[in-house]
This record gives structure tokens, C-alpha cells and sequence, in this order.
């Protein structure tokens, strides 16, 4: 049976943050032939076009972690009705050097959770520009734009029972979406 390794890019840094409580509870609902690692993003440098020719070394791993998966899967907040600053922090850094973009080609998938009705879905949206930009094939539907409320999450830390059917289709589209789309 093929592997699958999904990195998982969590564009909060917050301790108690929704988004990644929602990475750790979705990575719950997929098959044992998908793992998933997050990645961190916290211990980048911000990103100066300056160093491309002798990369940090935060952004050696982060380069190489992505380089090593088969997919992404993008959890976010939204900040000011885009992606969080230390998001496109990473995202600029592992594209870079010219011509050495680490994203290109691998699958990914979108998601985030909000306290506001909206969901994330402007943040969302700005993050797919970037991706199309990137080489990076997102998968469109489902959409998921999460508000959160109270019993998004059980008391063990997995989806609760409202979204579970919602985000078990999520899940089960997107690795649908990575195993047609890896390389
Ligand atoms: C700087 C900042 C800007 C924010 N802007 C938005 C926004 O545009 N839309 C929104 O729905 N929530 C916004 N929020 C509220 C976030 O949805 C909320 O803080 C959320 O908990 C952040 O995600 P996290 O829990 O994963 O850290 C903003 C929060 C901060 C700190």
C-alpha cells in the first residue's frame, strides 16, 4: 500500500489556536495511508530576499519538509480579511530562490476556522491566488469555512458530532485529490 505524508501548515502560532485544534482533529478522520506532520513555521526568519543564496537554517527544514511530502493541507485564521502574516512569512520563504520553489506540483487542500460567521472564507480565497501562483493544485470542492462554536470539538479533541459527517467528506475528498494528483 502506497504512503502518503501531508504536510500541515498552520498559520497561527497562538497557543490555544482553533485552527490547529481543527489540523489535529481532521488528520483523525483520514486513512492509516495518510500521515500527517505540521510543520513549523514560528522559528522563520522574516523572509529577505537577501539571504536566497544562503537560506537560514529554519528554512532549510521547511524547505525540505514540504520537498518530502505527497500533499499540504493549509489550516488558517484569518487576519484582516486575509492569511496571517508568518502564513505568507512561509510561503514566500519556500518559494524561493527563484526557479527552487518548493511547493510546486504538490496537492493541497484548504481549510480554517473562524470565531466570525465568515469562516476564513476571504483568507481562503487569498490563499488559493497564492497557490495557483505556486504550481500548487487545490482542491475546490468542498469548500469549508468553519465558524467556530461551541461543540466544534468533543471533549477528547475530535470533530464533534454536528460537523463530523461534513468534515469526513472533506477529508475523504481531499485524499481523493492527493492520491490523483502526487507524483
Ligand atoms: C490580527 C487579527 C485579525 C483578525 N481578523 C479577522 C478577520 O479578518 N476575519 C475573522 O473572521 N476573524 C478575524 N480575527 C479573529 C480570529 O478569527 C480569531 O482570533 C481566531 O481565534 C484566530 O485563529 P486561531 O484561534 O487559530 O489563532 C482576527 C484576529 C486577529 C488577532
Amino acid at each position: 500500500m502506497s504512503q502518503y505524508q501531508i504536510a500541515v501548515i498552520v498559520g497561527s502560532l497562538r497557543k490555544d489556536s482553533f485552527n490547529r485544534e481543527l489540523a489535529n482533529a481532521i488528520v483523525k478522520l483520514a486513512p492509516p495511508e495518510f500521515t500527517f506532520e505540521q510543520v513549523q513555521i514560528g522559528d522563520l526568519p522574516l523572509y529577505n530576499q537577501d539571504d536566497d543564496e544562503n537560506q537560514a537554517e529554519p528554512v532549510i527544514r521547511l524547505k525540505n519538509e514540504i520537498k518530502g511530502a505527497q500533499g499540504l493541507l493549509f489550516v488558517t485564521p484569518e487576519y484582516n480579511r486575509s492569511i496571517p502574516g508568518v502564513l505568507k512569512n512561509a510561503i514566500d520563504h519556500a518559494s524561493r530562490p527563484h526557479g527552487q520553489n518548493a511547493w510546486a506540483g504538490k496537492p493541497a487542500g484548504v481549510l480554517g476556522a473562524s470565531i466570525g460567521v465568515m469562516g476564513t472564507a476571504m483568507a481562503q480565497q487569498h490563499l488559493r491566488n497564492i497557490l495557483t501562483f505556486l504550481g500548487v493544485p487545490t482542491l475546490g470542492q468542498p469548500e469549508a469555512f468553519i465558524h467556530v462554536t461551541d461543540g466544534l470539538f468533543d471533549e477528547a479533541g475530535n470533530i464533534g458530532a454536528d460537523s463530523k459527517q461534513f468534515l469526513q467528506n472533506w477529508m475523504d475528498q481531499f485524499v481523493a485529490w492527493v492520491k490523483k494528483h502526487a507524483s
